[in-house]
């Protein structure tokens, strides 16, 4: 399955590793670059036993690549994970859980989201 997880923190690097050594083809989104970098060069951004390991084989499978474009996530992907500490906007619309709810058929969310979605 085609999966985008929004937020590379403790939860989401490690799903991300997870899902992708599980054969799942992830693509995973954050606003630091500095975590899109080592990412990016197979590197965990967080500590956590055998998690750089396991990062650095599945990025260089390619199961598991970065970006910080949403667009580009959602459009890749077949369900988001949305894993992040952000408040959600009064309306809930325009943000991550509403334009992926939109595009999507799944939404999963261990984080706030706006009134309106269905997560
Ligand atoms: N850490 C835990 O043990 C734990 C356990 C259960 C539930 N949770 C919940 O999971 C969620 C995430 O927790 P965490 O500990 O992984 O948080 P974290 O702070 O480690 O990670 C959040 C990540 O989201 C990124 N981010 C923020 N805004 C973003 C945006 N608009 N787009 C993309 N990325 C963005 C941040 O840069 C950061 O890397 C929270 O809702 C938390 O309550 C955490």
């Amino acid at each position: 399955m085609r999966i985008a997880i929004f937020g590379m923190g403790y939860v989401g690097a490690v799903s991300a590793a997870c899902l992708a050594r599980d054969g799942h083809e992830v693509v995973g989104v954050d606003i630091d670059p500095h975590k899109l970098d080592l990412l990016r060069r197979g590197h965990s951004p967080i500590v956590e036993e055998g998690i750089q390991e396991l990062t650095a084989q599945v990025v260089q499978a390619g199961r598991l690549t970065v970006t910080d474009d949403v667009s580009e996530a959602i459009r890749r992907s077949e369900v988001s994970f949305i894993i992040l500490r952000e408040k959600p906007r009064p309306s809930g619309r325009g943000g991550i859980a509403h334009r992926a709810q939109h595009d999507h058929a799944a939404l999963v969310a261990s984080s706030c989201v706006g009134l309106g979605c269905k997560a």
